[in-house]
């Protein structure tokens, strides 16, 4: 193979000297096109997976970056870019890959097989999808892409942040990228409207803040949608949660408490409602709200709804409010809100406090108390001119646990209180903690070091609705086996 390769370089590096002095430009597309087939390129080498690697390994250098445009500015002349957008991706593929691997023996460019590959692929994603993105786009392992600028991009790997070599050309592609992102959903980025949610056709969800608000450049966040969500199993495999937690977590879920899990950004919040949601019964009827739709549910009874940003005019936006009121005329038997975040908290308790047992949602808060004062100031805010402790008897009559979700300063992702919501106590809304993560210290590695421990309470409030669904004694178990 790399006997040929020496070869064919030479033999293309003659062919060139006669090629170049007729250039492509002038009307050359259909010979170049035919021509290109002489030249058939290395397609077993072209998997995805294979260029990505090599697209991290080595860094770009400057000559990468001018040759690539070198070759870039060639093809766009040589191809009509409209009626490549009539071919399917894998033939347009092909075509850009034949006309590229000519123009390389052309221009007589000297490049190892590698080199071409990844150069190759590079085009490909540039004139077909997202350009520099593809690569990060296609990893499994990555949760979060954030691009702060042409020239940093950053990912999430396994809890922890790190900067890539990924670098866009200039902030005019980077800019053409996340215009592309957005105009699949019908939206539009601009100095005019520069703030613009977006969803990739996988469901990764996208935010695009451009110049002049962002001042480095356009800045782009991508959180990469999981195929294969997390389970239960897996936190407990994860260390993010005992055995015994995880079942009373089961148990919590079944036995149709109305749940509030609390967290930040990216601390596993959709992740841990979407276990939770594992266990209702297949014949309850369930209505999911969200903003843009993560969930997955396994039940067949699942009505999923999804709100929308108003449209380029500024009209047609349909909120969380309304979709959670909306739901309650839709006969739901439990209600799941992807995340509570304004008026519609009220809507939820309302719906908590009148039979939908076993609803859920999350919410953004540092800790189970915190949660609770969040949502006590989110209904504030919604102008219903209810006093406080009316409110706060709401608050203590619908929620009965918080799950406390955190990602720790060593990127881990723990589940660091079971929180049940007792009642009111004068002006108090009083909680009950059942579980705890208790940091001890670090290791050598900088990774935390901590414990889950039951706190020893035996009869949780919940434990006659555990009864009535007929888990009390897997509850006592659990709950016995946390302790010991
Ligand atoms: N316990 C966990 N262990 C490891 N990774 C997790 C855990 N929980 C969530 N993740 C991952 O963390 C990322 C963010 O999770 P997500 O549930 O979307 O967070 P949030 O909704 O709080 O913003 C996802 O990629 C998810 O797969
Ligand atoms: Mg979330």
């Amino acid at each position: 193979m790399f006997g040929k390769r020496v070869v064919d370089s030479k033999v293309s590096s003659d062919h060139a000297s006669a090629v170049t002095k007729s250039p492509p430009e002038n009307g050359g597309d259909t010979a170049m096109l035919n021509a290109s087939k002489t030249a058939p390129p290395a397609k077993a080498a072209t998997s995805k997976k294979q260029t990505i690697t090599s697209n991290e390994g080595n860094k770009r250098s400057e000559e990468y970056y001018a040759i690539k445009t070198t070759i870039f500015n060639a093809l766009i002349d040589t191809i009509d870019l409209s009626q490549l957008a009539q071919l399917d991706t894998d033939s347009a593929a092909e075509e850009i890959r034949d006309i590229v691997t000519e123009i390389i023996s052309i221009k007589n460019v000297v490049m190892s097989i590698a080199e071409q590959e990844s150069l190759l692929q590079d085009i490909c994603n540039d004139v077909l999808g997202f350009g520099p993105l593809e690569p990060l786009l296609a990893r499994d392992d990555i949760s979060d892409i954030m691009v702060n600028g042409a020239d940093a991009v950053f990912i999430e790997v396994n809890g922890k942040v790190e900067k890539t070599n990924v670098r866009f050309r200039d902030n005019g592609q980077l800019m053409n990228i996340c215009q592309r992102i957005v105009s699949q959903v019908g939206r539009r980025v601009d100095e005019s409207s520069p703030i613009c949610d977006a969803r990739l056709m996988d469901g990764s969800r996208v935010n695009v803040i451009a110049p002049p608000l962002a001042l480095d450049g356009p800045t782009l966040t991508i959180r990469k949608f999981k195929k294969d969500k997390l389970t239960l199993d897996d936190l407990v495999k994860f260390n993010s949660i005992t055995p015994e937690g995880a079942k009373v977590l089961g148990i919590i879920g079944a036995s149709r408490c109305n749940v509030l899990i609390s967290g930040g950004t990216g601390s596993g919040k959709t992740t841990l409602l979407n276990c939770m949601t594992a266990y209702i019964e297949p014949d309850e009827r369930v209505i999911t709200c969200e903003d843009a739709a993560e969930l997955q549910l396994q039940q067949p009874h699942v009505v999923r709804l999804e709100t929308r940003p108003p449209n380029l005019e500024g009209t047609g936006m349909v909120t969380m409010t309304d979709l959670v009121k909306n739901c309650l005329r839709m006969r739901p038997e439990r209600i799941i809100v992807g995340e509570v975040r304004g008026h519609e908290a009220f809507d939820l308790l309302q719906a908590m406090n009148t039979g939908h047992d076993g609803s859920m949602g999350t919410i953004h808060a540092n800790s189970p108390r915190e949660s609770l004062s969040r949502l006590e100031s989110m209904i504030t805010m919604g102008g219903f001119g209810l006093p406080s402790r009316t409110i706060r008897e709401m608050i203590a009559g619908s929620i009965d646990v918080v799950i406390q979700a955190a990602r720790l300063r060593d990127g881990s992702r723990k589940i660091t209180h079971i929180t049940e919501v007792l009642g009111m106590e004068g002006e108090v809304i009083i909680t009950q903690d059942i579980f705890l993560y208790e940091i001890k210290g670090e290791d050598e590695n900088g990774n935390i070091v901590g414990q889950h421990n039951s706190t020893g309470i035996a009869r949780p409030n919940f434990w006659d609705r555990a009864r009535y669904y007929g888990l009390e004694g897997e509850l006592a178990l659990a709950l016995d086996a946390a302790e010991a």
